[in-house]
């Protein structure tokens, strides 16, 4: 069992093939964090929790004596910090009692430990079976409210990873609220050294990557938009100042949440660090009736002292194997055609037709249909939440349609925003009471649409019913599920006011359960998530659709920095990514079909232009990345990826490569942003096997894997702005 308790010392110890964490009960029953980090073979590590003794201003449990050591848990690193009772850092717990008031104080009570990993009851998870993941469930008591506790743990241990969830359950006879109620809660004992790294951005510029050292006090990322957001992602790193890709200590914490979401790092001044990461407390109250529980999301935490390229494989092998799941998990996925930047709004059965007809004959194996197909949307103002097909743009329906581009031998995709409704639609007319709001306040409007109340279950029937019209009349083998605006004035119509607070949770809750539900009725059904590009680009996304739309900026030179930081913790398999037209249609930049054929390949493939305005000559290249993507599919997307240059290091070129678990194959991918004069394409290579040599297929020139990692690849051409090559390895001996 890779998990422990020490009865002696009241120790438990969770241990991977290259982590160990380790809590202590203490001699008042209260858990104490005492390590996390890579793997120790002792486990008497109650030393630990020792800390010097401050002045009497400390609040402490009791007078000190002999027999009872001074603590405080203002002082000491606390598992899972409560509120109100002499912990003065961020609490990841704070339950509001029937008398008003918000003390929160948790003891041990009992623990299971054993194989495999439960499932969270309504919520996406990671999942492991017996051999994979061991878990630790610690029930912890409020013995003065009732509340009763119960932490879970779960690690993976061939992986480096672990993850952790909390059920907040009301065992008193009175109502009870919980107004925080976080999934992790990590206290470091010196974080001096530390750098704080996060994803920052915005629409067209999601998931950037910044990285400043840790500061005393709370940095952190939040997001109360209702969505995970373009803005922040629920990820967040600590690392080493002396961490780079492949070396120093990185610990990485990632929500799998798609809702309001809060990560920070407070650091004392003793320089110990308390990670926090979970649902948002702002705005956020949940009411338990004496017996009810809420549960949290899970976290996952992972650690490497491979620098941050080891954690983020970490993640990458821990998000393929054990989040996403069904019938897409390892499958090819098609290489598809999106018509939105080849025609917007404007289109008919024809154009669609034609283009994929031209796809069909350059290699590309799917047809999806964006916005613009159903009700009156012949622009952004209207038609959200009429899901019947427009017959005006496709005269023979839906079912003509899919059944012409099946006889190109291609599959045929579909675009929803199912949780939204226009202010002009026949849905809004009928149902005015399914849209989220407060009946005295105005309602906000943002892309001339509203957000429906996802928390009702009338909705979510009237939804599935929707889409199951659409699938069961015409054979659909994709949908990419979209969601354009923020969500303002939350309130739901059904619920009574001491639920109100509720409304941001159950909306996710209830989105999940469309998604389950879908997903279970269509096992089949290859879901690729969207939110205005990449607004919703989370772990709990992934669980139903193995493929996100990255960001709605296609350009390449654009996307290096998008897909470098999103590849901090998402696997390539994951992020959607297109070839679109030049000049780019976000930016107007202007660059060679080849670069953007080699940055979409670091991604889940396809294409996103008018096909039929390509040249020979460009329709030539396009057969052959599609060739390329087949070729090279299963090193990208079941390798190892390795970033070799940062795009934000000098901002003149960025490199990353791809090897395969058995080292026998890799794929370099380089690309020149801004040309300097005399500039040379030096490039050291990682991750191979120092005693292989390799061919390279591009050069024919065969190196060992020592050298082509210490003295590194020199690309002996001159490459200008935005240029670009890809070097295939393959082992020969
Ligand atoms: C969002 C998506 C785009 C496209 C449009 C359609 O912005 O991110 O890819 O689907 O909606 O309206």
């Amino acid at each position: 069992m890779s998990i422990q308790f020490y009865p002696e010392n009241k120790i438990f110890k969770l241990d991977t093939n290259s982590t160990s964490y380790a809590i202590q009960i203490n001699k008042y029953g209260y858990l104490l964090h005492l390590y996390y980090g890579a793997a120790v073979s002792d486990s008497e590590l109650d030393y630990l929790a020792y800390t010097c003794p401050h002045g009497a201003h400390f609040p402490r449990v009791e007078s000190e004596t002999a027999e009872n050591p001074f603590f405080s848990k203002d002082l000491h690193r606390m598992e899972y910090s409560c509120n109100g009772c002499g912990d003065f850092r961020g609490s990841a717990l704070a339950i509001k009692r029937s008398g008003g008031t918000e003390d929160t104080d948790i003891q041990y009570v009992s623990h299971k430990i054993y194989a495999g990993k439960p499932k969270i009851e309504g919520q996406p998870a990671t999942y492991a079976d017996e051999e994979q993941a061991t878990t630790l469930e610690i029930l912890c008591r409020d013995n003065v409210s009732g509340a009763e506790v119960t932490l879970f743990y779960s690690v993976f241990e061939n992986l480096g990873a672990m993850t952790r969830h909390a059920i907040i359950h009301n065992a008193s006879n009175e109502v009870m609220e919980v107004k925080r109620a976080l999934s992790a809660c990590v206290d470091f004992h010196d974080a001096s050294d530390m750098d704080f790294i996060h994803l920052y951005g915005g629409a067209c510029k999601e998931r950037l990557f910044e990285r400043s050292p840790l500061i005393y006090g709370i940095q952190g990322v939040s997001s109360k938009r209702g969505y995970s957001s373009h803005m922040q992602n629920p990820f967040v790193a600590l690392c080493s100042h002396d961490a780079t890709e492949e070396s120093g200590d990185a610990y990485g914490f990632n929500l799998v949440y798609t809702g309001n979401f809060v990560a920070t790092a407070e650091m004392d001044s003793d320089s110990g660090a308390r990670v926090l990461l979970g649902i948002n407390p702002e705005g956020f109250t949940w009411r338990l009736e004496p017996d009810e529980s809420f549960v949290t999301p899970e976290a996952v935490m992972v650690y490497s002292n491979e620098g941050l390229g080891g954690m983020s494989r970490i993640f990458h092998k821990l998000y393929r194997n054990n989040l996403c799941r069904g019938y897409w998990k390892t499958r090819k996925r098609p290489i598809l055609i999106n018509n939105w930047e080849a025609t917007y709004f404007d289109f008919n059965e024809e154009k669609l037709y034609d283009i994929a007809k031209t796809a069909s004959e350059l290699g590309i194996e799917m047809l999806v249909m964006d916005d613009g197909w159903f009700g009156s949307r012949n622009n952004s103002h209207s038609g959200l939440g009429d899901w019947f097909v427009n017959e005006e743009k496709l005269k023979g329906g839906l079912g003509k349609l899919t059944e012409r581009v099946n006889a190109l031998g291609m599959k045929f995709g579909i675009w929803f925003e199912p949780e939204m409704v226009s202010k002009r639609s026949e849905l809004i007319s009928a149902h005015p009471e399914w849209v989220l709001q407060i009946p005295d306040r105005h309602k906000s409007i943002s892309r001339h649409q509203y957000v429906l109340d996802m928390s009702r279950a009338d909705v979510r029937d009237y939804l599935f019913e929707c889409i199951k019209a659409v699938l069961d009349n015409a054979n659909i083998a994709y949908i990419k599920w979209d969601f354009n605006r923020s969500l303002t004035e939350a309130g739901s119509a059904l619920l009574g006011s001491e639920r109100q607070q509720e409304v941001f949770h159950r909306y996710v809750l209830g989105l999940y359960e469309l998604l389950e539900r879908l997903l279970n009725a269509y096992p089949e059904l290859l879901l690729e998530g969207c939110a205005s590009g990449g607004g919703r680009f989370d772990p709990a996304w992934l669980y139903y659709a193995p493929q996100i739309w990255a960001s709605d900026d296609s350009d390449a030179i654009e996307r290096l920095d998008i897909q470098y930081g999103t590849s901090m913790c998402y696997p390539t398999s994951t992020v959607g990514a297109h070839v679109s037209a030049c000049p780019n249609h976000q930016v107007g930049r202007t660059t060679p079909l080849q670069t953007r054929g080699n940055v979409a390949l670091a991604g889940t493939f396809g294409y996103e232009l008018d096909l039929t305005k390509l040249t020979d000559e460009e329709k030539e290249i396009v057969r052959k990345q599609c060739a390329d993507y087949h070729k090279y599919f299963d090193v990208i997307h079941n390798g190892n990826l390795y970033r070799l240059i940062s795009p934000w290091k000098d901002r003149t070129k960025c490199a990353w490569m791809y090897v395969s678990d058995d080292k026998r194959e890799a794929l370099v991918t380089y690309v020149v942003i801004r040309y300097r004069i005399f500039q040379r394409n030096y490039l050291r290579l990682a991750g191979l096997d120092p005693n292989k040599r390799y061919l390279n297929e591009q050069t024919g020139q065969i190196l060992s894997g020592d050298t082509l990692m210490r003295a590194g690849m020199n690309i002996q051409e001159i490459l200008k702005d935005y240029d670009s090559r890809v070097y295939h390895f393959i082992a020969v001996d």
